[in-house]
């Protein structure tokens, strides 16, 4: 059955919700590049990369069910962070905001009774879980490190170890 206009709509404008997180982490990640926390600065270019595997799966399905694609203009992203509590405190307002999007378009597609988009958007369910917890958690982190160097260098240091792996794909494979 062919996409339902509302829920293409719907879709179409998380595609670009998800685009706009990627520029969101990617200009934080520059931020902590100039900050010289390279860890952060890896973690956050890391979630910039999995947030274009979001917005390539809404993409693809929308394609899958037929609909076409009209996207709107992305809109640009702060560049003056002042630290990084300040960043990951955002992230995690912003994923909050990605949640409630999903939830809407999962709204959008039971009032539509279009339940292969329900079905789809279960992955994003789960997968926003996550994505506010990653991100309260290093703000939480932050909080309590304050004002330690050390604290600061030892975290900066785990989050160097953060690889990127498509989510999107069954075996975490190449984007098919
Ligand atoms: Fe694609 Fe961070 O939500």
């Amino acid at each position: 059955m062919k996409i339902n206009k509302k829920v293409e709509e719907a879709i179409n404008k998380q595609v670009n919700a998800e685009f706009y997180s990627a520029y969101l982490y990617l200009g934080m990640s520059a931020s902590c590049t100039g900050m010289n926390l390279k860890g952060m600065a890896n973690w956050l270019y890391v979630q910039a990369q999995e947030e274009m595997t979001h917005a390539m799966k809404f993409y693809r399905f929308v394609l899958e069910r037929g609909g076409g694609s009209k996207f709107p203009a992305i809109e640009g992203v702060r560049a003056d962070w002042k630290t990084p509590l300040e960043m990951f405190t955002a992230a995690y307002e912003h994923e909050q905001k990605v949640t409630a999007m999903i939830n809407n378009i999962v709204d959008i597609a039971l009032a539509e009774r279009d339940h292969a988009t329900a079905s789809m958007l279960n992955w994003f369910v789960d997968e926003q879980v996550e994505e506010e917890a990653n991100s309260s958690e290093i703000a939480d982190k932050l909080k309590l490190i304050n004002d330690s160097k050390e604290g600061l260098f030892m975290l900066d240091k785990d989050l160097s170890a953060r690889v990127f792996v498509d989510s999107t794909q069954p075996a975490g494979g190449a984007q098919g």
